[in-house]
């Protein structure tokens, strides 16, 4: 029997974690989570309640309605992955809009709302045969993780993919805007003090500024197969 693994990526927003995370679990049969949108939820949740707004983040009420907040993946099987739901309403579009992603940093500092998220998190891969991506996936979620890949690319060329990306769903930004989200994002996850962005010393870093989807799939297939097949 082929041995089953946890594949753990974590790294940078915008770098393709996700697409890569999708391919692999596909081609591997394995289960994907994106834990990005566990904590955009979150987020979405905090200004449907009116907790944030650009000028105020009401965290300790935030807290105490964390137990209402009920995280669940319900795969969509015309899409061929898991969609989010936030008690019980399919989120999966509204948690990706610039609003979302401009106070989602603020709330994943609270060290509350990752222990809650964390521990959803383990229990969904205590069978592995998973693929998680994230920032903190192969340091803290599973630093057991027999695989761990930590991608980077610069801030301009994530700024412009999710620019090009946004654009497509008919959102109407600026690159500017973008590249400011980006960045200011990259700054509150990597100077957190719980669980900052930061690549764990057994991975793989893969620089995708100037690698196509596909040698990037491959490059790290190449590696799960290594480990898959090792005695
Ligand atoms: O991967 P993403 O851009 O959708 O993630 C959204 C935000 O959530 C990002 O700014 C950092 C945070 N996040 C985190 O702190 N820990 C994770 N495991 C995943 C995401």
């Amino acid at each position: 029997m082929t041995k089953k693994i946890t594949i753990a990526i974590d790294g940078f927003s915008s770098t393709g974690k996700s697409t890569l995370a999708k391919q692999l679990a596909k081609q591997l049969g394995y289960v994907y989570v994106d834990t990005g949108a566990m904590y955009r939820a979150v987020a979405l949740f905090a200004m449907q309640n009116n907790l944030i707004s650009v000028d105020s983040f009401d965290k300790v009420k935030l807290l105490t309605k964390l137990k209402n907040i009920v995280l669940e993946f319900k795969f969509n099987t015309e899409l061929g992955f898991a969609e989010m739901y936030l008690n019980g309403e399919n989120v999966e579009k509204a948690i990706r809009t610039i609003e979302v992603s401009g106070f989602v940093s603020k709330v994943a500092e609270v060290s509350e709302v990752r222990a809650k998220l964390v521990e959803q998190q383990q229990e969904m891969g205590k069978n592995k045969a998973i693929v998680m991506d994230g920032r903190d996936i192969g340091t803290v979620v599973f630093p057991d993780a027999e695989l761990k890949i930590f991608m980077t690319a610069s801030a301009a060329t994530r700024a412009q993919r999710r620019y090009d990306e946004l654009l497509q769903k008919g959102d109407s930004v600026t690159y500017e805007e973008v590249l400011k989200n980006v960045e200011e994002r990259d700054y509150i996850d990597t100077h957190r003090d719980d669980s900052p962005l930061v690549m764990a010393e057994d991975a793989v870093e893969i620089d995708n500024s100037h690698l196509s989807r596909e040698e990037q799939f491959e490059a790290v297939l190449d590696l799960v197969n290594a480990i898959i097949n090792e005695n």
